[in-house]
């Protein structure tokens, strides 16, 4: 990492460092996919670091903690844990990752399952009720599958971690058990998808949970507090105190987590409509409406990029007002931070520029700025190259997502920052 102020950060070159990973991830890392997850190299190598620079680390936080990558390796490494995520899927799978099980209990709380499943046979009449937009994604048989399973989860166990893993394991095959073109980061139909069989896909992700469950019980952990909470950083308004921040925010306009997640928020209950979970969500298009566009309210590469996307236009599109409502996001999610920083604390956080209509959507700049003014320093960067996200980085003309790998790519790097608060 070497030292940079706002205007040099885009002229740093790739370290390698940061490229590569050394060991094999936990089996617990991939027990459910969320989009934009970053591998979990980075949170072990950016504990080194922190270390190497002086800051002692018992606590540390995520505030944009998805699906816990970083909850996971601070649990492995002994270090107490704090996250957020305004995504009620991704604390799900945050919690379950990083929470202690008993396997014989796993075990038999699995033996209960399988039989409440066999005994439980619905009509296919309850097919009929179902909300509309699950019957939109799944055959009558898959849905009537997914009853059973979820039904024989609540009979079998009591509400607690338990129910909530098996949960957890339950929203991780509704993709593979739904009619969503596989791998797609839009909400799209494949019509000639085939059906699979629901039990199955469950019956063997448990068994995966189940290795990655041994394989961290084999590992000589103290017993730290992990904290976890479905929770729009914002909005906080207390904070409590931590060592070390680590975080990749969203990016603008890119994943509509909301809409991505609405087969396992359907199907859990967490809303009838999955759009209400848009709300708060940043970088999210859909979360300026009743935004008022304050230019001054940006700070000087948020003006710039905005004013660059304006063009001569007086009134703003919705996609301008979502850079801006996302600039002014991420002015406020930096001030939080400096409030749950320990002093000496560092925060580091994983970010990379996008494009949309030729204008650069520079984010890393944009971040450093809002660092600096919120009295952030010995702020330092890296640069590294993207080589396994989940979902398709490329994005076409328009600068929408495609698969198509001659277009251009956009994601193909992103930044390490790191500032400190003396
Ligand atoms: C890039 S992802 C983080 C991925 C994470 N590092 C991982 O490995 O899974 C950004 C996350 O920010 C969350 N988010 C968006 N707006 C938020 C808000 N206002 N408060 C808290 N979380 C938010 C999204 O739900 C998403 O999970």
């Amino acid at each position: 990492m070497i030292n940079v102020s706002v205007t040099d950060i885009g002229d740093i070159g790739i370290d390698d460092k940061w490229n590569n990973c050394d060991e094999n991830e936990l089996i617990m890392h991939s027990i459910h996919a969320y989009p934009a997850k970053f591998p979990a190299f980075i949170a072990r190598k950016a504990f080194s670091y922190a270390e190497e620079e002086g800051v002692k680390i018992e606590s540390v936080a995520d505030i944009f903690c998805g699906c816990g990558t970083v909850a996971l390796e601070a649990k492995i490494h002994n270090k107490s844990f704090l996250g957020y995520d305004i995504n009620p899927v991704a604390t799900l799978i945050a919690k379950t990752k990083s929470n202690n099980y008993i396997l014989k209990e796993l075990k038999s709380y699995f033996k209960i399952i399988e039989k409440e499943y066999e005994a439980y046979a619905p009509d296919h009449s309850v097919y009929e009720s179902a909300n509309e937009r699950l019957k939109y994604w799944f055959s009558i048989n898959n849905y009537i599958a997914l009853l059973r399973i979820k039904h024989a989860i609540e009979v079998a166990i009591p509400r607690g971690k338990y129910r909530d893993a098996f949960y957890c394991l339950f929203s991780s095959i509704l993709k593979a058990s739904s009619h969503w073109l596989t791998k797609s980061i839009k909400p799209q139909v494949d019509p000639e998808k085939l059906d699979k069989n629901p039990w199955h896909l469950f019956a063997d992700q448990y068994q995966k949970f189940e290795r990655a469950v041994e394989q961290i019980n084999n590992c000589n952990l103290l017993n730290q507090r992990i904290n976890i909470f479905t929770q729009n950083f914002i909005a906080k308004k207390s904070f409590e105190p931590v060592d070390l921040i680590i975080s990749s925010p969203p990016y603008v306009t890119s994943y509509e987590y909301a809409d991505l997640h609405q087969l396992s928020s359907l199907w859990l209950d967490y809303t009838d409509d999955y759009k209400t979970l848009r709300k708060g969500s940043i970088g999210s298009v859909y979360n300026s409406d009743g935004f008022n566009l304050q230019l001054e309210e940006l700070n000087n590469c948020g003006q710039r990029i905005v004013q660059e996307l304006l063009g001569d236009k007086q009134t703003p599109s919705s996609k301008v007002k979502s850079v801006a409502r996302y600039y002014t996001d991420m002015q406020h999610t930096i001030h939080n931070c400096t409030k749950m920083l320990r002093k000496s604390g560092m925060a580091f956080f994983v970010v990379g520029d996008t494009e949309y209509k030729g204008v650069k959507i520079q984010n890393s700049e944009h971040l450093i700025e809002c660092m600096v003014n919120e009295g952030f320093s010995d702020i330092k960067a890296a640069k590294r190259t993207i080589s396994n996200k989940l979902l398709t980085p490329y994005r076409d003309n328009a600068g929408k997502f495609t698969s198509d790998k001659s277009s251009r790519t956009i994601y193909h790097e992103e930044f390490l920052i790191s500032g400190r608060l003396f």
